[in-house]
């Protein structure tokens, strides 16, 4: 199934609302779309639906007001979510799944590594992106088997280190 429409649709509702830098930030779009495809390979390992992972890529970090110190980033995500919810425009997941999505954002960058698998798959996910800040992700802070092997990694590290380079 092609998630793209889905993508299209999160990326429209996300961009007005987005203070930083969205083409090029180390929060923006090159960020979301790593995170996305390393969770899409960690939600098929544990059987998680992809589309939680897919919002929570494109929504987690899509409220923060600096790319520094801003702790309540994760809880406006949330609140954000709830919104569109509201709206009718986060139409794809039950409601449990839902409330994954939600405490997958709001505790997402607290160093948790104990949860359900929907949201351990949306913190790896993000996780294996720290490359992109010269920050190798160590596998006893991941909390899956998929993000814990040696090649993924690697594979992450070369991908978010790509950025930098084209950065730089
Ligand atoms: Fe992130």
């Amino acid at each position: 199934m092609s998630h793209i429409p889905l993508i299209r649709k999160a990326l429209s509702v996300v961009r007005p609302a987005f203070r930083l830098n969205f083409h090029h930030g180390i929060h923006g779009v090159p960020h979301w779309s790593r995170v996305w495809f390393h969770g899409r390979r960690i939600a098929r390992s544990l059987d998680v639906n992809p589309v939680i992972v897919a919002w929570f890529a494109y929504l987690h970090d899509s409220q923060r007001h600096n790319d520094g110190y801003d702790p309540l980033h994760g809880h406006r995500a949330a609140d954000f979510a709830t919104r569109l919810r509201r709206e009718r425009v986060l139409v794809e997941l039950d409601a449990t799944e839902f409330e994954h999505l939600c405490e997958a954002m709001r505790l997402h960058s607290d160093g948790h590594t104990e949860g359900e698998p929907a949201i351990r798959a949306c913190w790896d996910a993000d996780r294996l992106d720290l490359g992109r800040v010269d920050i190798r992700p160590l596998p006893h802070r991941l909390c899956t088997e998929a993000a814990r092997d040696p090649a993924a990694i690697g594979q992450a590290w070369r991908m978010a280190q790509g950025q930098g380079r084209r950065r730089g």
